[in-house]
């Protein structure tokens, strides 16, 4: 494998945006311009990700749910079960007398998985819900 070159190139941009810039640079502890471009480029690329669905990934489904709501964990369990194949792990938090997070690990198509993360974000008493990941090479 061969290490790639750092390579420059000039950007320009009206005052008013770069100044938006430094100001997103400094809320986000950035050391200077360089390292927060590279970074936005990395997430736009992997936006693009996304927009293909046979895209092997890796990552999580997050749900923030109240438990009281009926039926709502037969459900939840019953989606997971369907889907076994491609969870690879799954936590749950007890936050306080309602509310749950519940994290579940999962690697898989987009397709596939945002097909069974949907189905669980929809259900009614699922106050928030998102499925993260990143492409897998290859
Ligand atoms: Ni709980």
């Amino acid at each position: 494998m061969t290490h790639s070159e750092l390579k420059r190139f000039g950007v320009s941009m009206d005052g008013h945006l770069l100044n938006q810039f430094d100001l997103f640079i400094r809320n986000k502890h950035y050391q200077n311009r360089s390292e927060a471009v590279r970074d936005l480029v990395r997430s736009a690329l992997l936006d693009q990700a996304w927009e293909d669905d046979d895209q092997e990934v890796a990552g999580s489904i997050l749900l923030f749910y109240d438990h009281h709501h009926r039926d709502l964990q037969m459900e939840l369990t019953e989606i997971q079960h369907a889907m076994h194949e491609m969870v690879l792990a799954t936590t749950h938090f007890h936050l306080d007398h309602e509310n749950c997070l519940e994290l579940i690990v999962v690697k898989g198509t987009v397709r596939d998985i945002k097909t069974y993360s949907n189905q669980m974000i929809a259900l009614k008493g699922v106050l928030f819900g998102k499925f993260t990941a990143a492409p897998l090479k290859g």
